[in-house]
């Protein structure tokens, strides 16, 4: 099998890649090691930046989020049992975000690729790496109990934060920069309408709560947990009650439904550099994970292959490897700033075990000075919904 690029994972970074890729007619197939049904329905990200957005209307994938997205104009940081309200749009001169589903963004993405007919593979599982500093590079993939080579000019390594093609490298290749936090998430999804229409980020002395939601209909709720917190210490009953208790005294009261999904969550920054090596390059949370707290990681990942698009096309209509070579550099600037968002964000708005009297009065005055000053609500609203695209 050849073709000229190779891409490893059917997430939001491979199927975007592939789709910007197709439109310019550089021909791809995309791997992934799991079923279709797997990745349609695997719980995480719900909010689009605009340029997310942008990309995918681009794409001509863009009608029903068009349809069913939606967009919000601005939030609530919720402290001491007050909410404040951060104007994004305002202070952004318009700029919005969208709720819509990584689910849904995935069943657009492979319906369109389906549709055109173009090659991917489900339960088709990169095995490793080969001829990276050669011309024609490989992956090895096995697929139906049968192993198989695609042989390729470039690798997409777009197989998320447990994939093979970043563990597949030398260690001495990477300068690794990481940090993990001491709590993760509890995130249910919930047959319950909304609390309210913006999403609703809680500081709260037992800990940080987010009030978010998939439609009108389905509300997307998190709380902050041990780390190594066992669900089964969770039943539903004690996760609404620990939601109100967080949301303190809130009119309405959070509306309670059937809990359909419930899991854990580890928060993590990581990021893995340089996100070249040789005819690989990496996307996404192969190269990088935020902490969820800034909904940054399915924008990062649509930025990543945005840029690495128009390299591989640069590649091949001009047969220039000037982007090629600037590709991890590019991408790094960007990452970089996403990630001091999402710690900033992240630090600001947890409890931390340990944390002194004089910690927890300086978290609360940060969010008194973010939520009082024009400059520190722009500050927050313009990383939120987007810092601008480098132009190339
Ligand atoms: P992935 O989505 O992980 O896709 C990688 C794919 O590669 C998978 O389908 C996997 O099966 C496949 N794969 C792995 N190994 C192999 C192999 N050997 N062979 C073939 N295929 C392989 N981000 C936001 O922007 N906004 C949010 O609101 C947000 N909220 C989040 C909430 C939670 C609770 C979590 C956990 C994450 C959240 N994120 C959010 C992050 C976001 O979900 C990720 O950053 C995003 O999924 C990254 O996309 P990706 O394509 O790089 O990787
Ligand atoms: C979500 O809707 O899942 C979501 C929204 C905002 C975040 C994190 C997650 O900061």
């Amino acid at each position: 099998m050849r073709t000229q690029v190779g891409i490893v994972g059917a997430g939001p970074a491979g199927l975007l890649l592939a789709h910007l890729l197709d439109r310019a007619g550089v021909d791809c197939v995309v791997l992934e090691a799991r079923s279709r049904a797997y990745c349609e329905e695997r719980q995480r990200a719900g909010l689009l930046e605009q340029g997310t957005v942008d990309l995918l209307n681009e794409l001509n994938v863009g009608d029903r989020l068009a349809r069913e997205g939606l967009v919000h104009h601005g939030l609530a940081l919720r402290f001491e049992g007050v909410s404040h309200r951060i104007p994004l749009s305002d202070l952004t001169g318009g700029k919005s975000v969208v709720i819509y589903g990584q689910t849904e963004v995935v069943k657009d993405l492979i319906a369109a690729r389906l549709a055109s007919g173009r090659d991917i593979r489900f339960e088709a599982e990169a095995l490793a790496l080969e001829g990276l500093d050669t011309a024609a590079p490989g992956i090895s993939f096995r697929e139906h109990g049968r192993e198989d080579t695609l042989t390729c000019d470039f690798i997409a390594g777009c197989d998320g934060f447990h994939g093979i093609c970043r563990a597949g490298l030398s260690q001495s290749a990477l300068t690794i920069y990481e940090r993990d936090y001491p709590f993760g998430w509890i995130g249910i999804l919930s047959d319950s309408p909304p609390v309210s229409h913006e999403l609703i980020y809680v500081n709260h002395d037992r800990g940080f709560a987010l009030f978010t939601m998939r439609s009108p209909h389905v509300s997307r709720l998190y709380l902050q947990c041990d780390v190594d917190e066992d669900i089964a210490n969770w039943p539903d009953a004690r996760i609404w009650e620990e939601l109100r208790r967080r949301l303190g005294d809130h009119d309405p009261p959070v509306p309670q439904g059937a809990v359909t999904q419930k899991n854990v969550t580890p928060m993590r920054s990581f990021v893995a550099a340089p996100m070249r090596h040789g005819a690989l390059f990496l996307a996404g949370d192969a190269a990088h994970i935020v902490p969820p707290t800034g909904a940054k990681g399915l924008n990062l990942a649509a930025a990543d292959v945005r840029v690495l698009a128009r390299a591989l096309i640069a590649f091949y209509t001009e047969r220039s490897p000037r982007l090629l070579d600037r590709y991890s550099d590019v991408c790094l600037k960007r990452v970089w700033k996403a990630q001091r968002f999402s710690w900033w964000m992240t630090s600001m708005l947890h409890r931390f075990h340990g944390d002194t009297p004089f910690e927890r009065r300086m978290q609360l005055a940060e969010l008194d000075y973010i939520t009082g000053s024009p400059a520190g609500m722009t500050t927050l609203a313009e990383n939120y919904v987007g810092l601008p695209f480098e132009d190339l």
